[in-house]
């Protein structure tokens, strides 16, 4: 493509373990790079995708997140006898469980945006973002939308009416991201899930976001630590991922705050404020995975505040 404008997005976290479909972080790590123009005929063109698991996303923009993004982003204003194509870069590959398919959602409509001359503000690319990553999950939730493109640890208390909040950001907080050579398909991971919770569960888990959002206000990492827990989708979704208990022994071994699966899995994400113990946990994660025969990459990020950025 000759010209264009370009966009990153964000990896993210999603779920952190007491906020299924409800809490959501963004990293200091990108997802997407995407490159893209308007064209003088209608709809979505995906010329190119490159990068990790290229081959794992379709370039017809009814089955892609971000195609799905613009086609509605372009519904909405009405615009008709233009399009846009778009040439995506994939840093990590979609099915990760780090918000690839919602990077592309946002980074799609971000772009558009820019391109029509910003015709909307970010609140209203949001829920075209969100129905571009129905086409991922074949679910309405915004956990990796909203921190992706809005940037910081997000809480969103309700999708329909877009009631979003930006939580505290603790002192000195860095995630481990340990990201295994599995594939889970999110859609799949969603459907194995019971759909009713006890209501211990759900006592346990509602009082935990309770006080992750004020550990989150207070940087108390003792609460923070004691709050990390998930009671109701982990032991449904643990066996998808090869010792796993074992695996999150290793990182509190390490001295971790927290660790758990990111969003639907195969990732899985630490929480410390220490870097040789976020490095140190990354290694002792790896280890065991390996023992199970899985190769994986670690990486350490702080939170990133900024969302999708254009360029
Ligand atoms: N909250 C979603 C889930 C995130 O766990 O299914 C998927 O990326």
């Amino acid at each position: 493509m000759a010209s264009g404008l370009k966009v990153t997005a964000p990896l993210s976290i999603s779920n952190i373990n007491c906020g299924f479909d409800a809490l959501g972080a963004s990293l200091s790590l990108i997802s997407d790079q995407i490159i893209g123009r308007r064209m003088n005929s209608p709809g979505v063109k995906i010329n190119t995708i490159t990068g990790e698991g290229k081959h794992l996303v379709s370039t017809d923009p009814y089955q892609n997140t971000a195609g799905v993004a613009i086609l509605r982003f372009l519904e909405f204003l009405n615009i008709r006898t233009e399009g846009v194509e778009l040439e995506i870069h994939k840093k990590v590959k979609c099915g990760s469980g780090l918000g690839s398919s919602a990077a592309s959602a946002c980074g799609a409509v971000v772009l558009a945006n820019a391109l029509f001359g910003h015709p909307l503000q970010n609140r209203e690319l949001f829920p075209l973002a969100i129905l571009g990553e129905y086409v991922a999950s074949q679910a309405f939730h915004a956990d990796n939308v909203a921190p992706c493109l809005f940037g910081g640890i997000m809480l969103v208390r309700d999708t329909r009416s877009l009631s979003i909040h930006r939580l505290h950001i603790p002192d000195n907080l860095l995630i481990t991201i340990v990201l295994p050579e599995l594939q889970i398909i999110t859609s799949e991971a969603r459907k194995m899930l019971k759909p009713d919770v006890h209501l211990k569960q759900m006592v346990r888990q509602s009082a935990n976001l309770g006080s992750f959002v004020l550990a989150l206000e207070r940087n108390d990492y003792e609460l923070l630590s004691a709050s990390l827990q998930d009671h109701v989708i982990e032991p449904q979704r643990a066996h998808l991922i090869p010792g796993f208990y074992e695996i999150k022994e290793a990182a509190f071994k390490a001295g971790v705050t927290g660790c758990g699966i990111s969003g639907s899995g195969p990732s899985l994400f630490a929480f410390s404020r220490n870097t040789s113990i976020a490095e140190e946990a990354g290694l002792a994660m790896q280890r065991v995975l390996k023992k199970h025969k899985v190769e994986s990459r670690v990486m350490v990020a702080r939170i990133d505040s900024e969302g999708t950025v254009l360029h």
